[in-house]
């Protein structure tokens, strides 16, 4: 299949909002990362998502919708505390899981009877399911445990010749995946993966906000899953990354011996380190937001570079900072030093 690349002209998303339409996978720019497009009623085009990612059968998709009325084409209850959250926060970076409708087939929801629906803020993302006129589902755009995509550059990389077309937006602003909540009473919610919508921001709202324990932690032999996504080997680079919890100097020591052993290692530190240090460095930004912005594209690059081995500076897990370090974590398959 010739993978087609659409600028974000309005001729060109009339070819993709009727390529969707017509059962077929385009990649789309979202706020977050791009996202894997498909009609998210129509099972053979939802396939078509799974296949093109390598993605495993029970890790369900996000539906993505335009308007907050459309909720309840999704979902089949919608609590009110679900409205508020959507009133406060969409369009954004927040994903609630709610009961699904059935004609929400179940290979878009992993076979669970929950959905999880966002409303994108990005404006090419909004036009494309005002124009298919069908709720898009859509995973993060990359081949299934790799990076997400945050360019169109990184979504053809990854799917070229297996989706019919990708929508170029420029890059993501916010850089992380959304916050992916569920509603369980009245008064509470759970952070099932953290975002850009953090903890105190939904503590506004809501009064009692839970920290999922998964997010910080691996998973034990049969613990339960509250999220399917939470299981997989996810966020990686080919490199091997190390994630580094300290002060600057005892990592620059730690890196600097490793590199005079002959180890060939490469740093991801923080802007304006890179200085103060003869190893090889990128940097990933200065504060939590930036960090968040850049993470996937500079685990990509060091990849493109041929890094094997790769020490990376941990991020403080506060605000938006923790939906950094839950990805590091997993990027790095929980192997966190202390230095
Ligand atoms: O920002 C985003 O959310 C991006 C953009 C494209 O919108 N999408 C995204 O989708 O990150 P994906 O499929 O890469 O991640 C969805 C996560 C997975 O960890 C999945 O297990 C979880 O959300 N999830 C989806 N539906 C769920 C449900 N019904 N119950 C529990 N977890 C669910
Ligand atoms: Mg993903």
């Amino acid at each position: 299949m010739e993978t087609k690349l659409l600028s974000d002209s309005a001729g060109d998303l009339l070819i993709a909002a009727e390529l969707l339409k017509n059962g077929n996978v385009v990649g789309i720019p979202t706020e977050t990362v791009y996202g894997l497009a498909a009609d998210a009623r129509d099972p053979d085009a939802v396939r078509r998502v799974f296949m093109a990612k390598g993605r495993p059968a029970d890790n369900p998709l996000i539906v993505h919708i335009a308007e907050i009325s459309q909720l309840e084409e999704v979902a089949s209850w919608v609590p009110e505390l679900a409205y508020m959250l959507a009133k406060q926060f969409w369009p954004g970076p927040l994903t609630l899981i709610l009961p699904k409708r059935d004609d929400i087939p179940a290979i878009t929801s992993g076979g669970l009877d929950t959905v999880g629906i966002r409303m994108p803020s990005h404006p090419v993302a909004r036009a494309l399911i005002q124009m298919a006129g069908v709720p898009l589902a859509a995973p993060s755009a990359n081949l299934s445990g790799y990076p997400s995509p945050t360019k169109a550059s990184h979504v053809l990389r990854d799917m070229q010749g297996k989706i019919a077309a990708i929508v170029d937006g420029g890059s993501c602003e916010v850089g992380v995946e959304s916050t992916v909540i569920s509603i369980e009473t009245e008064n509470s919610v759970r952070i099932l993966r953290p975002g850009y919508v953090t903890k105190e921001m939904l503590e506004e709202i809501v009064p009692n906000v839970a920290l999922d324990p998964a997010i910080l932690h691996q998973l034990q032999e049969g613990q339960a899953v509250r999220s399917p996504g939470m299981k997989y080997r996810h966020y990686s680079p080919k490199a091997h990354v190390v994630l580094v919890e300290g002060e600057w100097e005892a990592f620059a020591a730690m890196v600097e011996a490793q590199n005079s052993m002959g180890n060939a290692v490469y740093a991801l530190v923080f802007d304006g380190e890179e200085h103060k240090t003869t190893v090889p460095c990128l940097t990933y930004g200065a504060n939590a937001q930036e960090e968040a912005q850049q993470i996937f594209s500079k685990l990509r690059e060091l990849d493109d570079i041929g890094a094997c081995l790769v020490y990376v500076r941990a991020p403080k897990p506060e605000g938006v900072g923790l939906a950094v370090y839950n990805r590091l974590i997993r990027a790095a398959g929980f192997e966190v030093i202390q230095v």
